[in-house]
Formats: structure tokens, sequence, C-alpha cells
């Protein structure tokens, strides 16, 4: 029985996903997407270093978030759960995590890579990051370097992509470091080796990325001082477990947020929604769109700001997107692109090279994929320009590869909800990273899309 399941699984896991979308329908209802995948991993690593129990719901039961999961038990972690969102975790303190036997396996996800190479690059044992062949061709210099500065010592392959070599030292250094790119990913990494550092640690963004550490930190009663674009932290305090309420993920959100936009006829509320400023690009440029999108019941949960949001069907126009809200979108733009595809006129995308090395490149698997259905897409090296028609019908039927890439996968669901014909959608698996049940979610809302294996 067991080496059979055993077959069964690994031929589950290489056999392609298709998620086929069948074209129209509307979206209505009241729905809570799962919760924030940003948040979930962060819980999961404050709640290990804290000291005491730290009691997570709404965690993300996604496979990017229980990797981390896994990856801290295997330091010796009491994790319990997760069941309907519920995690507790016994904390250890901050030296209180053991060297793992072998290496940590992070699949597919790169913020539990690059955080954790910061957390890692200061405890006492070696360990090695490994990643499936997305997140083992994604850059990890723009860690490796600085924690490199700070002392760290962290073998990668030629190129500097992973498996990352973390090797014990004896002591990190503070650093007082200018981000080159805006990201969490790198400020959260070296605010975790700061936490590990002698002296202070200051990073300075370029512009705002999301701040759910600073925050997180703050609410384990660790100190974090900003001023302007610079956040620092002193090294050698402690932790103290807290309970914490995970919000539904607005990246996850922002799929029904265009969906119920684009399909005439939609009335949608979004409940518990976060709403962080950092992470509200998807809303500001949606309603600079035209989107008709109503925020209530604004209220804060465990320092994070959430609301429950209400979207109605309306015309879209393109727009020329502000570059300034890249930074606080950057994980909804493939389907930012599907809106366009459907809005009046011409939207442009500029100061979003970022978009290339993500789980794909976005900017150009998006580009083939809307062009293979008959949308006019033009990539450029840091954006896109789309010319969109508002026709009942602004996309044609057919065939598109989301590359593996979770958020390609869900956006051309949506799109099937204003196309011609359907659409059928390759290598859609890792929609499981950070949306487990989306297409139940997706069908009970009003999408037409099922999912089958080849
Ligand atoms: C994340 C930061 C972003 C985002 C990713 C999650 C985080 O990456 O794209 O999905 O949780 O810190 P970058 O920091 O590389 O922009």
């Amino acid at each position: 029985m067991r080496p059979f399941s055993l077959v069964k699984g690994i031929l589950l896991s290489v056999r392609n996903l298709r998620f086929v979308a069948d074209n129209g329908g509307q979206l209505t209802g009241t729905l809570r997407v799962p919760g924030d995948k940003s948040i979930s991993h962060r819980s999961i690593m404050l709640g290990s270093l804290a000291e005491g129990v730290t009691r997570i719901s709404g965690f993300l039961e996604g496979d990017d978030s229980l990797a981390t999961l896994r990856a801290f038990r295997r330091m010796g972690v009491r994790i319990e759960g997760p069941v309907g969102g519920e995690v507790t975790v016994h904390g250890v303190g901050m030296h209180g995590l053991k060297g793992p036997d072998s290496s940590l396996d992070l699949g597919n996800s790169g913020t539990s890579m690059r955080l954790m190479s910061g957390l890692l690059a200061g405890q006492g044992f070696d360990a090695t990051l490994v990643g499936d062949s997305s997140l083992s061709g994604r850059p990890m210099k723009r860690v490796t370097d600085p924690l490199a500065s700070m002392g760290a010592v962290i073998e990668t392959r030629p190129g500097g992509t992973a498996p990352l070599r973390i090797r014990s030292v004896k002591a990190l250094r503070g650093i007082d470091y200018d981000m080159p790119v805006a990201s969490a990913q790198v400020k959260s990494c070296l605010l975790l080796a700061g936490l590990y550092a002698e002296g202070e640690t200051c990073i300075r963004e370029p512009a705002p990325t999301r701040d759910h550490t600073e925050r997180m930190l703050q609410g384990f009663g660790y100190e974090v001082r900003r001023d302007g674009s610079r956040v620092c932290l002193s090294g050698g305090g402690t932790l103290k477990a807290c309970d914490i309420d995970v919000p539904a993920d607005v990246s996850s959100a922002a799929f029904f947020l265009v969906g119920a936009s684009i399909a005439e006829g939609s009335d949608l509320t979004l409940e518990h929604v976060g709403m962080n400023p950092t992470r509200d690009g998807v809303i500001n440029i949606l309603r600079l769109m035209g989107a008709d999108i109503d925020v209530s019941n604004e209220r804060e949960v465990g320092g994070e700001p959430v609301a429950d949001l209400r979207v109605r069907s309306a015309p879209l126009k393109g727009i020329r997107i502000p570059e300034d809200q890249v930074p606080l979108a950057i994980d909804e733009f493939p389907v930012l692109f599907v809106a366009a595809a459907c809005a009046e006129g011409e939207t442009v995308l500029t100061g979003a090279e970022e978009l290339r090395v993500k789980e794909s490149d976005r900017i150009q698997v998006m580009a083939d994929g809307l062009v293979a259905l008959g949308v006019d897409a033009r990539p450029t090296p840091d954006g896109i320009v789309i010319r969109g028609g508002t026709d009942r019908a602004s996309f044609g039927g057919g065939h598109v590869d989301s590359h593996g890439d979770h958020r390609i996968a869900m956006a051309f669901t949506m799109a099937a909800l204003r196309a011609n014909a359907p659409i059928s959608i390759d290598n859609c698996a890792n929609v499981n990273t950070s949306f487990p049940g989306f297409v139940d979610l997706a069908r009970g809302a009003g999408c037409r899309v099922s999912a089958e294996h080849d």
C-alpha cells in the first residue's frame, strides 16, 4: 500500500495540473481568502525564536508557509497544527534552535529562503537551504552580499544562486545598508540577522516595502526604530511570545477584485482583508482605472489593519501606473495586466524590472499568455504596454502556460470571465503555494473553472 501511494504521490506531482476555465460568468456573494503569506512565514519564524507559546490563527496552509513551518520543526521547534488555520508554536528562545541533520527544503518559497538566510547566518550551526528549480534560479546575492559584510559566511552556486550553505560564525556585526532594490525580503533578512549582530543594524529602503517584519517584531516586544526611509534595531534582545491573527491575504484577494471588476453584473464582498498601507497598491491602481471598491469595517488586528472590501463591476480605463505604486503592488501585476486588457485605452507599466525575477519572469510569461489570447501586449525591459478593449470579450479563448507560477495561473483564470471561449492553463500545481482551495472558492463565487491532471 505504502509504496503504491508513494509512487502515486510522485506521479501526481510530476503530472501537469491544468485549469480549464470556461468563458463567462460573474462573481457574487461573500468570501474570505486564505491567510496572508508574508505574515504567516514571519509568525512561524518569530514565534520559534520567542520565549513562550505563540498562538496563530488564520495561518496560510499553503506549500510556502508550510515549508517554513517544517523547516523550524526540523530545527527542534515544537509546532502544533495547522488545524483550521490554528498553529501553536512553542518558542525555543533566541538561541534555542538546533542545527538540522540535512538540508532544509524550501520548495518554491523565496520568502522562506531569503528571510531564513538572515535568521540562520548568526546561529551557532551550519545549515543548507535548497529549493525547487524556480527558486534555485532566483537571485540570492541581494541577501548574501550584505550578509557577508555583516560577517556571515554563505556559499552559493556560481552566479549567486541556491543552494545556500550557511556556515557557523563566531559573531555578526551590525550594518548600515542602503538597499539597491526595494525589497521587503532583503530588508527582513538583514533585520533578522541584525537580531544576532553586535551593535545596530540599519537598512535604508529606496521606496517603501511591506513592513510586516517591523510590525511583528514590535508585537513580540522588540524595539524597532524608524526614521523616514531608514529602519534600525540593535542586536542582542529577546522576543516575547504573543497571539497572532493573520488577516486574509490582499494578494489573493486581488484576483477577485479584478475578476469582479471585469465581469459585468458582479457584486462581491471580501472579508477581513489585510490593508497594510505598504500592500494596498492593487486597490489604488484599480481605483485609478475606475474600479468600484468600497472599504468598510476598518479595524486593526494584531498590529495590522484589516477591512472588508465590496467590489462591483465597473468600466475600466487604461492608465500610466504611478511608479511609486509598484513596490506596493509587486505581487499583483499578473492580475492587474488582466484588468488592463479589459480597460479602454493603453496601460503603461514602468519601473517594474523586479517582476522579471519572481517565481517566473512575470513580464514575459504574462505577455506571452496575453498575446496567445489575442491581446495587444508589448513587454519592455522594465514593464509592459497593454492596449485593452472594453468589448464583452476582451480575450479570445486558447491555451496558456503559467510556467509553474501560481499568480499567473490564477490571473488567467480570471481572464476567462471576459473571454469568448474557454482558456486552458498549464502547470497550475503551484497555486497551492499561496492559495490552497482556489478552484473551489473561485467556483463558489462564479468562476467556471475546474482542475484536471493530464
Ligand atoms: C515578500 C516580499 C516581496 C514579495 C514576496 C513576499 C515578503 O518580495 O514579492 O511575494 O514576504 O517579504 P521582494 O522583497 O523580493 O520584492
